[in-house]
C-alpha cells in the first residue's frame, strides 16, 4: 500500500512528443489537459468523474447531483484473461493504462460536457489487486490536479453497497446488502453513507470464486458464473443435493471451500465409468446441485440478516447477484418476509465505474478530499470506513 506523492502527469511533460510505450497516457491526456482554461470558484461539486480499475474492468463514468448518471464506460477484460483460466494481475494494470484516457474523452462526449464541467474526480482506492489499483488512481489524481478539481479515493465496496441508489427507484436507507462478487461475499447493514455494519462474510472462498473453481472442475471457461448457470439449465435437480453450508448453526458468515470439494469428489466418484452424452449430463446434473446449494445458503442468510436487523429492504449486488436462480429464490423468501428486494440493473451489479462516480459525488458534497497524495490499499476492511465529515448526526 504505497502512499505515493502525485507527480506531474507524464503526458504534460512529454508535450510534443509521442509517447513511446503504453505506460504513459500520452497524447489524450495532454489534450484533456489544455482544455483547462478558467475554472469556475470551488464550491459543492455537481459532477464527478468516477474510475473504477480495481480487477479486470476499466469503468469511467459521470455523475451529476443534479442531473443523476449522464454517461458511463466500461471495458472488460474478460477475453484478455480469460485463456489464463484467471485475472492476470500485471496483464490487468497495462490494459487499464490504455484503456483509461480514451474511455474518458468518450464518457466526456457521450454527456456533451467539457472538462470544464466537470467539478471532481472519484477513483477507487481499494480493496483489489495493487497495481490495477494504482493506474486509476494514478491517473485519475493526476487528472484531478491538471483540471484543478477535488479528488476522492473510494471504497470498491462502498461504490457496490450504492450503486442501487442510482435506480429510478432506489431503496431508503437502512438496508441490508448482500454482496456477492469473485473476490467477497459480504452481508452488511447499510444505514446511510459510510454507516455500514458488517453482518457476516465468507471465512474462505467469495461466492463468485466458487463458481469460478467449481467452472475450472467441469470444464467451463472464465468466468465462471455464467457458464455453470447456463450449464445447470440442462440438470436434474433431484439427481444430487449438495450441503448447504453453515446453515445448520447460528450465525451470519459463509464458507464455500468445502461446496467446491464436495463438487469435486461427486464428479471424481461419478465420472469414472462415463463418458459421452452421460457425462455431459453429469456435469450438468452438478453445476445444478451446486448453483441450488448456493443459491439457497445465500438465501438462507439473507432471510437471518433480515430477521436480525429487523430491516425489510435487501439489496443483492455483485457479480453473483447476476444469477437468477439466486434472484428467485430471494424473492420467494422476501415475499413471504412481507419485504422488499432491490437489484441494480446487471451493468451495475458488476464492476463499473458508475458506482464510483456515485460513492465519489455522495463523499465530495459532503466535503470530503484528498490531499496531493493518494494512496490505494488492497485490503481495506469495511468497517473501516467513515461517513463523510459533513454527515450530520454521527
Ligand atoms: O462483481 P464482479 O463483476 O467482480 C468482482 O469480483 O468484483 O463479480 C464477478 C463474479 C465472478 O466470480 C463471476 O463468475 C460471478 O461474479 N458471476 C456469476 C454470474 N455472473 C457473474 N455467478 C453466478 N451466476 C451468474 N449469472
Ligand atoms: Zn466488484
Amino acid at each position: 500500500m504505497g502512499k505515493l506523492v502525485c507527480p506531474a502527469p507524464a503526458a504534460t511533460r512529454a508535450t510534443g512528443r509521442k509517447a513511446r510505450d503504453s505506460i504513459r497516457f500520452g497524447g489524450v491526456l495532454q489534450k484533456l489537459r489544455t482544455q483547462t482554461i478558467q475554472r469556475r470558484p470551488a464550491g459543492t461539486p455537481n459532477v464527478v468523474l468516477g474510475i473504477e480499475s480495481s480487477c479486470d474492468e476499466t469503468g469511467v463514468a459521470l455523475y451529476s447531483g443534479t442531473q443523476g448518471l449522464l454517461a458511463h464506460r466500461l471495458h472488460s477484460q474478460v477475453a484478455l484473461h480469460a485463456e489464463y483460466g484467471g485475472v492476470v494481475p500485471e496483464l490487468a494494470s497495462r490494459d487499464h493504462i490504455r484503456r483509461l484516457a480514451p474511455l474518458v474523452k468518450e464518457v466526456l462526449a457521450d454527456a456533451g460536457i467539457t472538462p470544464r464541467e466537470v467539478d471532481g474526480v472519484a477513483y477507487t482506492a481499494g480493496p483489489g489487486l495493487v497495481g490495477a489499483l494504482l493506474t486509476g488512481a494514478g491517473f485519475g489524481r493526476s487528472l484531478a490536479w491538471s483540471w484543478s478539481v477535488a479528488a476522492v479515493g473510494v471504497h470498491h465496496m462502498e461504490g457496490h453497497l450504492l450503486a442501487p441508489m442510482l435506480e429510478e427507484s432506489p431503496p431508503e436507507f437502512p438496508f441490508v446488502a448482500l454482496l456477492v462478487s469473485g473476490g467477497h461475499t459480504l452481508l452488511v447493514k447499510v444505514a446511510g453513507v459510510g454507516r455500514y455494519q458488517l453482518l457476516g462474510q465468507s471465512l474462505d472462498d467469495a461466492a463468485g470464486e466458487a463458481f469460478d473453481k467449481t467452472a475450472k472442475l467441469l470444464g467451463l471457461g472464465y468466468p465462471g458464473g455464467p457458464a455453470v448457470a447456463a450449464l445447470a439449465e440442462h440438470g436434474d435437480p433431484h439427481r444430487f443435493h449438495f450441503p448447504r453450508p453453515m446453515t445448520d448453526r447460528p450465525g451470519l458468515d459463509f464458507s464455500f471451500s468445502g461446496l467446491k470439494t464436495y463438487t469435486l469428489t461427486t464428479l471424481q466418484q461419478e465420472a469414472r465409468r462415463l463418458s459421452g452424452e452421460a457425462l455431459e449430463q453429469l456435469k450438468a446434473d452438478i453445476a445444478r446441485a451446486f448453483e441450488e446449494a448456493v443459491a439457497d445458503t445465500l438465501t438462507i442468510k439473507c432471510r437471518r440478516a433480515l430477521e436480525q436487523t429487523g430491516v425489510r429492504r435487501l439489496v443483492l449486488a455483485g457479480g453473483v447477484a447476476a444469477n437468477q436462480r439466486l434472484r428467485r429464490r430471494i424473492d420467494g423468501m422476501i415475499q413471504k418476509l412481507g419485504g422488499e428486494s432491490f437489484y441494480p440493473r446487471p451493468e451495475f451489479c458488476t464492476d463499473n465505474g458508475a458506482m464510483i462516480a456515485y460513492a465519489g459525488w455522495q463523499r465530495l458534497a459532503m466535503g470530503e478530499r484528498q490531499g496531493a497524495t493518494f494512496d490505494v490499499r488492497p485490503r481495506w476492511p469495511l468497517n473501516q470506513l467513515q461517513p463523510p465529515p459533513g454527515t450530520v448526526g454521527h
